[in-house]
This record gives structure tokens, C-alpha cells and sequence, in this order.
């Protein structure tokens, strides 16, 4: 027997260290559960709310930040926030970026009244919206948008940002970021449409998956990572109208079939927190709706995170939705409908109601202890109880010139070329050029909402070592062979004579137009077309004769349709953040070569807003597709052939998986990437399927003349849809896959 033991002990040694990382992860949820359910049991009713009320930075401030002036707290109000009221949470910023230095005072501060002068010690948590990065710490690397960044199709690139982004707001000393934003894009409209990986399902969970992989790693109490807070879950980004905070009507199907796979993607990912719709679904506002946050979160998605409210959500289920008859009534459907954490954010209202409906007996104590645990246990994940202060040695790598390059090349592959006939670009470095245009010299519309500030849109807080377009191309060319003259601005007219006028003395004209930055609400617009006196200075400066390269700065797809077929060559900028006048002149002079596809559907008619994977119906008996330039559409510099498309079975069975493999082969005379994509068609179903749907993508580097296979991988759930009982199925029978210019088919047997 005894000579059994010693193999069987190595045998359990090898087993163990076969699996670690799960079986760790097991261990230590485990300890952190039990140690939970400890404080929790010491904890009073009132700490309990406390830890539920989440408030802004701008609730306990002396004075507000702004060009001139600096952010300062008050500490009577923060010590009444946190000891009197035991707030558990806060967030952002009031109303500027602030730098390192300054945050991590401010965190120690705020740490050091929840740790040394609170009976039980909790640490805050602290969130911030560092959605393109550490936006809110002055000298961040500031990454392109996420619409930008899906139409790299490189999720390398996201998994990076999401790497840099935790640790730049580490060092600032905050450990949760509200992002990543996983709505759907799929209303060109909205004006947070930017925010989003675009308009298709897989994209948009293959970038979110990516993202956290960056920002968590795989234990989120490392120094340098971060809790992620999935946003807005569900259906805020299908608005009916498009504008924001407007009612959208999504059909069960629909909603599982599209708007719910992110967020159940992401929550395998290891996802620890959620941020409520701040808008309505179906007639039920997202922070009153019980079956979303709680019987499809909770039971179906298994999600055991915490769920936090958005700004000001609760008070308006009273205040805008009258679905609750009294502020206290909200505050009793919040939070028995799931919401965990109260994003207050600017009073101590909801600690006050919540206490009442407890005392009254019209919140049950199970909830709170439900709720309270949910937050604790992010607190302990995060490793907050052992040491809950910034660390002064992540900033020597903030904003480091590692970080800037990738920077560079995401927003160089973020960048669509959608039209470039007899090859006008790149243009040559010893052409004379007229840049012109609303947006050739700004930063702020390279970067959009969310930069420094909310709106993204003060100007002269945006760094002064960062070019803008025009900037980047004085710097490039002969600064002696660039005109500039501005035009308009985005919707009045300037000086579009002396454009035209200095339109004659130049071979070339750069022309940059779109939208100023914005956010939310305040970018509301009631159609896409783009404003008339831009569109007057394109038809103006096309009319001189000479070539016009049109470069769209933007959040969303604004209409073009009248002066696309007189452009030379367009550029879909969208937003490239704070390297894009450096990429887009890189793209335009041919130091970079593009490689970005749309990541939505460019629509060229006003009221004519499809996806990429439309219905049969919508394409047949009279009905076309008719986009300006479709989801997955770009062009480069060099030409991509693909050949040997080739399946590894012709017929599968279910729980088979089908492996696709295809070669493509650079035959221009210039490297560049490839976003390979292959998408899938149903042929037959019971229930109508799109003609196409994206289903895998990678990106691949070729040097001239050079040929790679790419292989893919099928399974299942790829097949699968949301059948007619609202469930999901996998149904036999032919499909069919595309990749480039190539398709075929396989069968799926009964
Ligand atoms: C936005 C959220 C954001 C929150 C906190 C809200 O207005 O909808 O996306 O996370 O503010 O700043």
C-alpha cells in the first residue's frame, strides 16, 4: 500500500498545479464571502444604507474646478458624508480633470476618514467614467472612442487600452471605471452613439470581453487593475426617436437575440459590476424593471456582482417617469427591483428614505443585507480592506511613451478609408494644400464627450503638445505649403470666399467637417444631415476644380450623400482621440496605411437607417439596401485577395464544430493589415434570420506578394438564434459563410 501513497501525492501535487488559477479563484471567493458575512453581521442598519449611497465629489466641494480655478473639498461636508451618513461610495469629478497628484491627495483624504475615523473602517469606493481612457487625470493617455476603436477590428488594441486605461486610473489612486459601454449601437441618432463598439452583436462583445481582459486581468486586487461597471444595461441605445432618455420598445426576442448577449458575454468574463438604463424599455423605466435586473440578471445570467443606479435614476422614477407616486416610493422600487447602489448623487435623500422603508417595514432587512453584501464584496475583491490608498509607484508609468505609441496605432487603425478614386491619396509631401473646415483645428472634436470634461468641449483645457489635424500636416509638409482657412463653423458660415480664393494657389484641399464634441443629452439633433453651411463649403470648394479629400470628424454618421460623388478621397475620422490630428495627417501623407472598417452603417438617406444584417424582406419585391457605405466596409492602400476558402466538413452534426480556413494574400506593393471578417447566413429558418451576420474577425499584417491562412473556428451557439418561443435554438440545414469575396455553404444534420 505504502508504495501507492507517494505516487498518489504527486499525482494531487500535478492535479493542483494543473489548476490553480480556477481553484484559487474558488479559495479566495470563499474567504471573501466569509468575510462578508462578518462585517456584515457587525454592522448597524445605518452604516448598512450608508454603504448603499454612492455620491458625487461635487455633493462635499468648497469650489468647483474650472480653467482658472482649482477643485477643492470641503472636509466638514466629506467627514458628514462619510462618517454621519457612512457613505459607502463616490464618484467623478467637479467639473475638470485633475492631476495625479491632486487625485491621489484627494483619494488619501477621503480614505483616511473611512479607515482612521469610521467605527468599522470601509474603505470608499471610488468610481470614475474612464470610458477612452483616464479622462479625467490631466495628461492621460486619451484613447480614440469606442466606435473608433471596434472599427480598428483589433482586439489587441482594446484589450491594451483596457490595460493602460486601469492603470492610469490606478495611479490616480481609483480602482472602478464605469466602462465598458456595451448598449448596442444600433441608432445612428443617438447622441451617445460613439460611446459604443457599433451597431453589430459580435463586435460588440468580442471588444467588451477584450476590455476587461485588459482592465481586470485575472484578479482585479492587482495594483494596477480595476473593476470594471458594464453600462447601460439594457436597451438604452435603441431610443425610438434617437434622442437620449427616450423611450425604446424592444420585443423579447430582439432583446435576447441582440442587446442582451454583450452584457452575458461580459459577465462570463468576470464583470463584477453593472450600471442601470437610465432610460425606459417597453413603458418600464430600467431602474423600476424587476425581470431585467433581477429574474434575467440575476437568475438566468448569474450575475453576483452589484448593480449601481445611473446619475440621479431613482429620484427620477418620481420625478420625469411618475411611475413612483412619492420620492420614497422610487427609492422602494429601486431597490427592490435590484438596484444594490444608489447613484444619489448630490444629497443624502436616498439614505434618508431608505432608512424610513425599513423602519416602516416596506424594505425587508434581507434586501439590504443582499444589496450590502453584493458592494462589500467588490470592496474585498478589489483588495481595498488591505490597502485602500493610490500607489505611488504606478505613476511613473502614467502616461507613459509605450502607452502614446499604441495610442497612435489604434487610432491610425481606427480610421475608415471610404472613397479614394485614381488613388489621390496618400497625397504627396510636396503638395501645396488648403485645409479648411470646423474641425481641422481642434482637439476637442477629435476626442468627443468625455474628455477633461463631460462635454469634452473646453477647448483650452486640451493639451498643448498635441497636434491638431492641421498642425500634424504643418509639421509633416513644408508648413510654407499649407493654407488654412477655416470656412465655417459647424453651422454658420465664415469666410468660405477666401477658402475658395485660396483654393486656387493649392494642388490639394484637406477638408475636415463634422460635429463639435458632446455628450448625452446635449448632443440631442433631430436628423443626421450635416449642417447646411458645411455642406455649402464642400459644394464651394469642390466647384474650384481642384481635388478635395474630405475627412469627417464626428460621433455619429452625418449625412454626406450630396458631395460624396464629387470628393477625391473621404476619410471616416469618427473620434481618434487625443492622437487623431497626428494618425489622420499620418493616413493622409501615407505614413500610415489604413486598415479600419466601419463598425456601423453609414446611412446616405435621411430616413432610410438599416444594419448590415438586414431581413430578406427589407432587400427583395422592391425593398433594397441602400447605405452610403455598409458595417465592415474600408479600404487601404495596398489590395487584399482571398482564395481557398475552405470548410473542414461539408456536413456537421449538433456539438460539432466547424473549422473554416481561407488565404489571403497582400498583391499591392505596400504592407498593410487586413480586418478579416467572416460572417453567416441561415439559409432556412422558423423564424426570418438576417442575410448576414458577422460571426469571428482578426487582423492579420502582410508584406507585399505575401499569403496567410487564416483559420476560424464555429461552434454551436454560433448558429444558433432566438427561436419562436423565445428561447435559444440551433436549427438544422444549410448555411452559408462569407469571408472577403468568397462563400460557401455546410450543412447542419438533424
Ligand atoms: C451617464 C453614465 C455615467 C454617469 C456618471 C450618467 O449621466 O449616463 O454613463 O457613468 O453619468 O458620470
Amino acid at each position: 500500500m505504502k508504495k501507492y501513497i507517494f505516487p498518489l501525492v504527486l499525482i494531487i501535487l500535478c492535479f493542483s498545479l494543473l489548476l490553480p488559477a480556477k481553484d484559487k479563484r474558488v479559495i479566495k471567493e470563499e474567504v471573501i464571502n466569509k468575510k462578508v458575512k462578518e462585517l456584515l453581521s457587525r454592522m448597524t442598519l445605518e452604516e448598512k444604507i450608508g454603504q448603499m449611497t454612492q455620491i458625487t465629489i461635487q455633493a462635499v466641494s468648497r469650489q468647483h474646478g474650472t480653467a482658472k480655478q482649482h477643485f477643492e473639498y470641503d472636509a466638514d461636508k466629506l467627514r458628514e458624508a462619510i462618517i454621519k451618513y457612512h457613505v459607502g461610495s463616490m464618484l467623478n469629478v467637479y467639473d475638470v480633470a485633475l492631476s495625479v497628484n491632486y487625485w491621489n491627495k484627494l483619494i488619501t483624504d477621503i480614505q483616511n476618514i473611512a479607515t482612521k475615523e469610521t467605527r468599522l473602517k470601509i474603505p470608499i469606493l471610488y468610481g470614475i467614467d474612464a470610458i477612452h481612457g483616464a479622462i479625467y487625470t490631466s495628461g492621460a493617455t486619451i484613447f480614440p472612442q469606442a466606435i473608433n476603436m471596434a472599427s480598428s477590428f483589433n482586439s489587441n488594441l482594446v484589450k491594451d487600452e483596457g490595460e493602460i486605461t486601469a492603470l492610469e486610473i490606478r495611479a490616480s489612486g481609483i480602482p472602478w471605471n464605469f466602462y465598458p459601454v456595451l448598449d448596442l449601437g444600433r441608432q445612428q441618432l443617438w447622441p451617445r452613439l460613439w460611446e459604443t463598439y457599433g451597431e453589430d452583436v459580435y463586435l460588440d462583445s468580442k471588444m467588451g470581453e477584450s476590455y476587461i481582459q485588459g482592465a481586470q486581468g485575472d484578479d482585479i486586487s492587482k495594483e494596477d487593475k480595476v473593476a470594471v461597471c458594464l453600462k447601460h444595461y439594457v436597451g438604452y441605445s435603441f431610443p425610438i426617436d434617437g434622442k437620449d432618455r427616450t423611450p425604446a420598445w424592444i420585443p423579447e426576442r430582439m432583446m435576447k437575440e441582440y442587446f442582451l448577449p454583450p452584457f452575458e458575454k461580459a459577465i462570463e468574463s468576470g464583470a463584477q459590476t453593472i450600471m442601470v438604463n437610465s432610460s425606459e424599455v417597453n413603458g418600464i423605466p430600467g431602474h423600476s424593471n424587476y425581470n431585467l435586473l433581477t429574474e434575467v440578471l440575476r437568475g438566468k445570467m448569474k450575475f453576483k456582482g452589484l448593480v449601481v443606479s445611473d446619475w440621479q435614476d431613482i429620484e427620477r422614477l418620481y420625478t420625469r417617469d411618475k411611475v413612483a407616486d412619492s420620492p420614497e416610493d422610487a427609492v422602494r422600487m429601486a431597490v427592490m427591483a435590484g438596484v444594490d447602489m444608489s447613484m444619489v448623487p448630490l444629497d443624502f435623500s436616498f439614505y434618508n428614505y431608505l432608512l424610513k422603508l425599513v423602519k416602516d417595514g416596506k424594505v425587508p432587512v434581507s434586501r439590504i443585507d443582499e444589496a450590502v453584501s453584493r458592494i462589500l464584496r467588490v470592496k474585498f475583491m478589489l483588495g481595498l480592506f488591505d490597502n485602500p490608498y493610490p500607489n505611488e509607484k504606478l505613476k511613473s508609468q502614467f502616461a507613459s511613451e509605450k502607452s502614446d505609441k499604441i495610442n497612435l496605432q489604434a487610432s491610425e487603425e481606427s480610421i475608415v478609408l471610404a472613397k479614394n478614386e485614381e488613388n489621390i491619396l496618400p497625397l504627396s509631401k510636396n503638395a501645396k494644400v488648403l485645409v479648411a473646415g470646423p474641425t481641422a483645428n481642434m482637439l476637442s472634436v477629435l476626442n468627443g464627450g468625455w474628455t477633461i470634461t463631460w462635454q469634452g468641449d473646453e477647448e483650452s483645457l486640451y493639451p498643448k503638445d498635441k497636434p491638431t489635424v492641421l498642425k500634424a500636416i504643418q509639421d509633416k509638409i513644408n508648413p510654407d505649403n499649407v493654407k488654412y482657412v477655416q470656412g465655417t463653423d459647424f453651422d454658420s458660415e465664415i469666410n468660405i470666399d477666401s477658402a475658395v480664393n485660396a483654393a486656387k494657389e493649392v494642388d490639394d484641399i484637406i477638408l475636415c467637417l463634422g460635429e463639435h464634441a458632446y455628450c448625452e443629452t446635449p448632443g440631442n439633433i433631430n436628423n443626421l444631415k450635416l449642417d447646411t453651411a458645411q455642406l455649402k463649403l464642400a459644394h464651394a470648394l469642390i466647384k474650384t476644380g481642384k481635388p478635395v479629400i474630405i475627412v469627417m470628424i464626428e460621433g455619429r454618421p452625418r449625412l454626406i450623400n450630396s458631395i460624396v460623388g464629387d470628393a477625391k478621397g473621404i476619410l471616416l475620422a469618427f473620434l481618434p482621440g487625443m492622437d487623431g490630428g497626428q494618425a489622420i495627417s499620418n493616413i493622409l501623407f501615407g505614413d500610415a496605411n489604413p486598415s479600419a472598417r466601419l463598425s456601423v452603417t453609414y446611412p446616405k438617406h435621411p430616413d432610410d437607417l438599416m444594419h448590415y444584417d438586414y431581413k430578406p424582406l427589407e432587400s427583395s419585391e422592391g425593398n433594397q439596401y441602400d447605405p452610403q457605405w455598409s458595417f465592415g466596409y474600408g479600404l487601404s492602400y495596398t489590395k487584399f485577395s482571398y482564395s481557398n476558402l475552405k470548410l473542414n466538413k461539408l456536413e456537421i452534426n449538433k456539438g460539432d464544430k466547424i473549422e473554416i480556413s481561407v488565404d489571403v494574400k497582400n498583391t499591392g506593393n505596400r504592407i498593410g493589415k487586413d480586418a478579416v471578417l467572416l460572417y453567416l447566413n441561415d439559409e432556412y429558418a422558423s423564424v426570418s434570420r438576417p442575410v448576414k451576420q458577422l460571426k469571428r474577425f482578426t487582423k492579420i499584417e502582410l508584406n507585399p506578394g505575401e499569403t496567410k491562412t487564416v483559420k476560424f473556428s464555429l461552434d454551436d451557439y454560433d448558429l444558433s438564434f432566438i427561436g419562436r418561443q423565445n428561447k435559444r435554438i440551433v436549427e438544422s440545414g444549410k448555411f452559408k459563410i462569407f469571408v472577403g469575396d468568397l462563400d460557401t455553404e455546410f450543412t447542419l444534420n438533424k
